[in-house]
């Protein structure tokens, strides 16, 4: 992905993220609170973004220390604007040591739509994952385009799913979260319960506001992929959006699931790429198990 449309496009993503927060908060807390969140004494956000939601979580938890990281310093510096006297933010890489460190000391791990921005899944997750102790939970959010829905079917939806497939293609990462994330983590000596998919659609969401809420993910989709925010291409989605979708004759579910697991006691230390020197870790499942 361009880093450069992180910049031009930084207000619009600054605001999506706000409202995927609005939109999924609640949720997802209930999430996380009923797999163990509040026993958790010390928790790490990777990909923290502008901290939003990682500081709302926390105004919950207040005894509980979060630490936010990211690699962006413009994202770092929005994220400073959120006064929490129990987040630390983390200016580091996911895949650095001193990521190694915190998540090494930690017991709760949360991925909220940061996956999809990962060169690897299966190796960045080794790698990622491979200090937690027992016991660490871990918890993701995110994206899974086998989840996404259009009943009747329509052909402007059909073209938004295309869109988001091009743009993961594009990272060379499959969003398919439910159905490649479980092998992944239990390779890595992880017990993983059952995903749970996310009712993110018009009978749960204000229609209205689900319709904008995908309009402007389709607007990002296409600014990292063709360099424009296709005003005049996407104006069948919006269109579609904002009447049929708006109607009770009319089911519209954007594929997000929420998948949690924990480090399993009897897991060993996952040896790292590095540790290997042969350049070949995580070419199996099988090979980051320890
Ligand atoms: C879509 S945003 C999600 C932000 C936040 N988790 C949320 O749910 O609002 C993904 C974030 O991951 C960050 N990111 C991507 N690759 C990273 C890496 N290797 N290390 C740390 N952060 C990374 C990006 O800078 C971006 O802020």
């Amino acid at each position: 992905m361009g880093e450069n449309a992180w910049i031009d496009m930084d207000s619009a993503i600054q605001d999506q993220l706000d409202l995927q927060v609005e939109l999924s908060l609640d949720r997802h807390h209930a999430f996380m609170a009923e797999r163990g969140l509040g026993q958790c004494r010390d928790v790490v956000d990777v990909g923290t973004g502008n901290g939003r939601f990682l500081s709302e979580v926390a105004l919950l938890h207040p005894t509980t220390r979060f630490h936010g990281i990211d690699n962006k310093p413009h994202m770092m510096d929005a994220a400073e604007a959120h006064a929490c006297k129990n987040v630390e933010w983390v200016l580091a890489d996911a895949l650095d040591s001193e990521t190694s460190r915190l998540l090494g000391e930690t017991d709760g791990v949360i991925m909220r739509y940061f996956v999809l921005h990962l060169p690897d899944t299966r190796v960045s997750f080794q790698k990622i994952l491979a200090d937690l102790r027992p016991g660490a939970r871990l918890w993701v959010l995110d994206l899974d385009i086998d989840h996404c829905r259009c009943e009747p079917p329509n052909s402007a939806f059909t073209g938004f799913v295309d869109l988001v497939r091009a743009f993961c293609d594009h990272n060379a990462v499959e969003i398919r979260t439910g159905a490649l994330l479980p092998p992944i983590l239990e390779a890595c000596g992880f017990e993983v319960a059952p995903i749970v998919v996310e009712p993110f659609n018009n009978l749960n969401i204000d229609p209205l506001r689900l319709a904008d809420y995908l309009c402007r993910e389709a607007s990002l989709y296409h600014y990292f992929l063709h360099g424009t925010p296709g005003t005049n291409e996407l104006r069948p989605l919006r269109e579609f959006l904002m009447s049929q979708a708006s109607t009770d004759s009319q089911f519209v579910q954007y594929g997000m699931v929420m998948l949690s697991a924990t480090k399993s006691s009897s897991s060993k230390r996952i040896p790292k790429a590095d540790d290997r020197g042969d350049g070949e870790a995580g070419a199996s499942a099988g090979s980051c198990s320890g």
